[in-house]
C-alpha cells in the first residue's frame, strides 16, 4: 500500500508526464507547420514516449493500491521561435523532469519506501539518456550556427523509431 505522500508525488508526476507529452505535441505541430518534418517526427515520437511514461506511473500507482488521477493540464505554448530555441526548451524541460524524478527518489528515502525507490530507478536512467540525446542535438545546432538547417532536419528524420510500451 502506498503512503499518501508517495501517492501524491507520483500523481504529481502523472501530471508532469502528461504535460510533457502535450508540450512535445505542440512543438511537433509547430515544427511540422514550419517546414521541419524531421524535427516534427522526432517530437511526435518524444510525445509518444512521454505518454508511455505517464502510463507507467498510472499503472504503478494503481497496482500498489493507490488511485492514479488523470489531471487537466495547462495549454503548452503555441510558438517556439526557431528550431534551436525550441530544442533549448526541450533540454530545460527534461532537466525539470529529472529534478522532479530526483524529488521522488528523495521522498522514497525519507518515507523508507524502498519498493517505489527501486521502481523509479528506471526513470533515473531514462532521464540520463534523454538529457544526453537532447544535449547531442544542441551540440549539432551550436556547430551549425543557423546554417544548413535543411540538412539538420534531414538528419533528424528517421533518427529514432516509434516508441512502444515495455
Ligand atoms: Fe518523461 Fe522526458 O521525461
Amino acid at each position: 500500500m502506498l503512503k499518501t505522500k508517495i501517492e501524491d508525488i507520483l500523481n504529481r508526476q502523472i501530471e508532469r508526464e502528461l504535460y510533457s507529452s502535450n508540450l512535445y505535441l505542440a512543438m511537433a505541430s509547430w515544427a511540422e507547420t514550419s517546414g521541419f518534418a524531421g524535427a516534427a517526427e522526432w517530437l511526435y515520437f518524444q510525445a509518444d514516449e512521454e505518454h508511455i511514461h505517464m502510463l507507467k506511473f498510472i499503472k504503478y500507482v494503481n497496482d500498489r493500491g493507490g488511485k492514479a488521477l488523470i489531471p487537466a493540464t495547462s495549454e503548452p505554448p503555441r510558438d517556439f521561435g526557431d528550431v534551436h530555441t525550441m530544442f533549448k526548451k526541450v533540454f530545460e524541460h527534461e532537466q525539470f523532469i529529472s529534478n522532479s524524478i530526483n524529488e521522488i527518489v528523495g521522498l522514497c528515502h525519507e518515507e523508507k519506501d524502498f519498493t517505489t525507490h527501486n521502481w523509479v530507478q528506471w526513470f533515473v536512467t531514462e532521464q540520463i539518456e534523454e538529457e544526453a540525446t537532447v544535449r547531442g542535438i544542441l551540440d549539432k545546432l551550436k556547430l551549425l550556427d543557423g546554417k544548413d538547417m535543411y540538412m539538420f532536419d534531414r538528419d533528424l528524420q528517421g533518427s529514432r523509431t516509434k516508441p512502444v510500451a515495455v
